[in-house]
């Protein structure tokens, strides 16, 4: 057979693959635009720490043919609208998925900043209004360092607590829920570093040559009533090397669902055989 020959009839086959694979699933989505869309549960209020990642989710059972979009309930702009972002932030844009019946449209942010904080509002468009409300917490306040020191190495942790509208005044550290001040722990050293521009307040603390007596929770405060602790264990030459790496663990929370499995939608599946006739054409 002509070449040519073959790509007309291919065309004409393709045509009519797609227009029989469209009707079929828009046929199928009418009908669900008929029933009432359902979000499924989950939940609805959420603290990550800041500079992590934050998802929002929404689950949303008989979407049909309508869309997701989410928005700031503080702001009347859509921040995005299906899988685009309308908004200027690299750092949100929605996770989308399919699992059987349920469609999947979570809100990520990454790298969560303080002005993420607040209630978010998932909705569908439609006539009728659908939405559903999570709220967002920001946790302003991250200690970090190494949570297994060999005694005698330095013990340092550092305590970044950023204010929502104004810098800390100060932060406040414990150990073990003892205040640590001069009198009583005169071996550990507390430096504060101010950074008026990001409203971030630095404190780092650090032990010269730890003893198996620092060992325990160190909490960090600020005077904004924000905490974050870290366990931290001084360890001599025969102790044996557990626990290793499990420091930072950032808060991710998921939806929790039951979901069915996934079916073959009509439009893949004649995709699947349009492909198939086509291979047969041209061989
Ligand atoms: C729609 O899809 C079904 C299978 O899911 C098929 O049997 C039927 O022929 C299709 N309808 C049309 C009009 O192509
Ligand atoms: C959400 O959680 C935060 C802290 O975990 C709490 O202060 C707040 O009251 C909660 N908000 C709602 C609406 O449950
Ligand atoms: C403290 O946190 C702020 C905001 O997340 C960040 O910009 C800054 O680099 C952090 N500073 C340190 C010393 O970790
Ligand atoms: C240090 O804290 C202890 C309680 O842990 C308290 O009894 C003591 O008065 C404090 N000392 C100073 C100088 O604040
Ligand atoms: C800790 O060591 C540094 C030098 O490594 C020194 O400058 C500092 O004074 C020491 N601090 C204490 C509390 O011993
Ligand atoms: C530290 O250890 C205590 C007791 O073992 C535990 O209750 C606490 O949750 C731990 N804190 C962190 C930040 O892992």
């Amino acid at each position: 057979m002509d070449s040519g020959l073959t790509m007309v009839m291919c065309a004409v086959l393709l045509t009519k693959m797609v227009t029989i694979a469209e009707f079929n699933e828009t046929d199928y989505e009418e009908g669900m635009d008929n029933v009432e869309p359902v979000f499924l549960s989950s939940v609805d209020n959420i603290t990550v720490r800041e500079g992590g990642l934050a998802i929002l989710p929404c689950s949303v059972q008989n979407l049909g043919t309508r869309q997701v979009a989410w928005r700031r309930l503080d702001n009347d702009h859509f921040l995005t609208i299906g899988t685009l972002t309308w908004v200027k932030d690299l750092n949100i844009q929605v996770e989308h998925r399919i699992l059987g019946e349920i469609s999947i449209w979570d809100l990520l942010i990454k790298h969560v900043r303080t002005e993420h904080e607040g209630l978010y509002e998932c909705q569908v468009t439609s006539v009728n209004r659908y939405v559903r409300h999570i709220a967002l917490h920001v946790q302003a306040i991250v200690v970090k360092g190494r949570q297994l020191v060999a005694q005698g190495d330095e013990l340092k942790l550092v305590c970044n607590t950023t204010g929502k509208l104004r810098m800390p005044d100060d932060v406040n550290w414990y150990k073990d829920g003892q205040p640590i001040n001069s009198s009583r722990f005169s071996h550990v050293v507390v430096t504060n570093y101010r950074s008026l521009g990001s409203r971030t307040l630095v404190s780092v603390l650090s032990v010269n040559r730890s003893r198996t007596s620092d060992s325990g929770e160190y909490i960090c405060r600020s005077s904004l009533a924000e905490i974050d602790s870290i366990n931290v264990t001084v360890q001599t030459a025969d102790m044996p090397n557990v626990k290793r790496g499990i420091q930072g663990v950032q808060g991710v929370f998921r939806p929790i669902s039951k979901l069915s499995n996934s079916v073959p939608t009509s439009y893949s599946l004649h995709y699947n055989i349009c492909f198939v006739i086509i291979s047969f054409v041209v061989t």
